[in-house]
């Protein structure tokens, strides 16, 4: 292969024969195609796109590069979650157990924090003793067993994904939507899925600020996965304001269990209700909406969800059985408020520097060598829409560091605008069927 000769077809904005394509990333990843003629290519797609056939193409070869899970062998409907990330987002850690105990089987592959957006994997870490690298015979024997295993990302699944990926973090090729759709995809497909619900985070704290981006991801990642003949549901939400009550590592978790005893914040419990609905109907589970609804609050209620995600703590080689440890691990030994400006309504949330500031706590990572702190989150006391009084405290930042505890302080000073007039906050904006 000349790679100077794809690089070209894709700069004079035309397309690539899929085998082209599929041939330049195998001798990527097998170190026959330099970094440089990669990122060449890469910044080519940046500028000008892909078309579906490139794409369809670009996500097969990330497939092939690793192994593809095969759960055939089993009766349950098996599925996945993705969000695009946000700010106190812990729905996978209450939708996967919940779908589980509804009789579906969940191989999920979760990632750690990027950007200003916390990680579900980063949160499970905090829990003592759970092993998120296991291997993949292990990681399908526990979804056979018990139905759901929570791990991060293998070696073995998508390694050329893995070698793009980081190539484009430090390319400034990541915001490609094709990229983006593939490199979700290609992991997702691996995983050997039937159906995919994915919650398109729209607004100041997430990726997509407008419905608008949100929707063309959708329509790319409904082609790709109808390609792949995995059925895949959008749901899109808010992410104008941190999700839930609390933003951080272990408070997160503590968070979702209070979600899975019954005593969950509403917002968190719609997002995963509205998520679970489209899984649960896919599986055919269900006939409709209410009965999903209905479902997704018995098996809450009789402690069947929280009992399966402590079922595969301990399957994971966690501590958590008991529960009683929840509220003396990770005890923050340093803590402080924001408190409101003046009285009124909170009208805006700036939820991008809100993430930031809960990084620095010691929440998410500004280089990959960076440690994080368990303890480490935000508590929401007010969300938009409130009514506030000068002086009252808006939220609690706490963490087991002073210095960074004082930093994020400061970075939240303007994050909470607050006026005259209420204002509402739409938290599921849309949502889309396979089609
Ligand atoms: N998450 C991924 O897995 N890939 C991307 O390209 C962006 C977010």
């Amino acid at each position: 292969m000349i790679p100077n000769k794809i690089i070209r077809i894709k700069k004079n904005n035309q397309e690539i024969p899929a085998s082209d394509l599929k041939q330049f990333i195998w001798e990527y990843s097998h170190q026959q195609i330099s970094d440089k003629e990669m990122t060449k290519l890469l910044k080519a797609i940046f500028k000008n796109g892909m078309t579906r056939e490139e794409i369809f193409a670009l996500t097969e070869s990330m497939i092939d590069s690793g192994e593809k899970m095969d759960f055939t062998f089993m009766s349950d409907y098996v599925a996945d979650k993705h969000s695009t990330g946000g700010v106190g987002d812990k729905v996978s850690i209450i939708l996967g157990p919940l779908m589980a105990a509804a009789g579906l089987a969940i191989p999920m592959i979760s990632g750690r924090s990027l950007g200003h957006t916390g990680g579900t994997l980063d949160k499970l870490e905090t829990i003592p003793g759970y092993r998120t690298n296991i291997s993949l015979d292990e990681f399908k024997r526990n979804v056979n067993d018990i139905g759901i295993s929570m791990i991060g990302q293998t070696e073995e699944i998508c390694p050329a994904d893995r070698k793009m990926y980081a190539l484009r973090d430090v390319t400034g090729t990541v915001a490609s939507i094709p990229l983006i759709c593939g490199s979700i995809m290609s992991k997702k497909i691996a995983e050997g899925i039937q159906g995919l619900v994915m919650d398109i985070k729209i607004g100041n704290g997430a990726f997509m600020n407008t419905i608008e981006e949100g929707k063309e991801l959708a329509t790319l990642i409904q082609d790709i996965a109808e390609n792949f003949n995995i059925q895949s549901d959008i749901v899109f939400t808010s992410m104008n304001q941190p999700l839930g009550q609390f933003a951080g590592l272990w408070c997160e978790i503590k968070e979702a269990i209070d979600c899975l005893r019954d005593e969950g914040s509403n917002d968190t419990m719609k997002v995963t209700f509205a998520l679970g609905t489209k899984l649960l109907l896919q599986a055919q589970i269900v006939n409709d909406e209410n009965e999903a609804l209905n479902l997704q609050q018995r098996l809450i209620e009789s402690g069947s969800a929280l009992e399966k995600l402590l079922e595969m703590v301990v399957i994971h080689d966690g501590s958590l059985s008991d529960l009683a440890s929840l509220h003396t691990l990770h005890l923050p030994e340093e803590e402080t408020v924001l408190s409101a400006e003046k009285s009124g309504y909170i009208t805006h949330m700036d939820t991008l520097r809100i993430g930031l500031a809960h990084c620095e706590l010691g929440c998410g990572r500004k280089k990959v060598s960076d440690i994080l702190d368990p303890t480490a989150g935000i508590e929401f006391y007010h969300k938009i829409g409130d009514e506030v009084s000068e002086g009252e405290p808006l939220m609690r930042l706490f963490n087991t560091k002073k210095d960074k505890l004082d930093i994020a302080l400061h970075m939240l000073k303007k994050s909470v605008t607050i006026d005259d007039d209420k204002v509402q906050h739409h938290l599921i904006l849309d949502d889309r069927n396979s089609s």
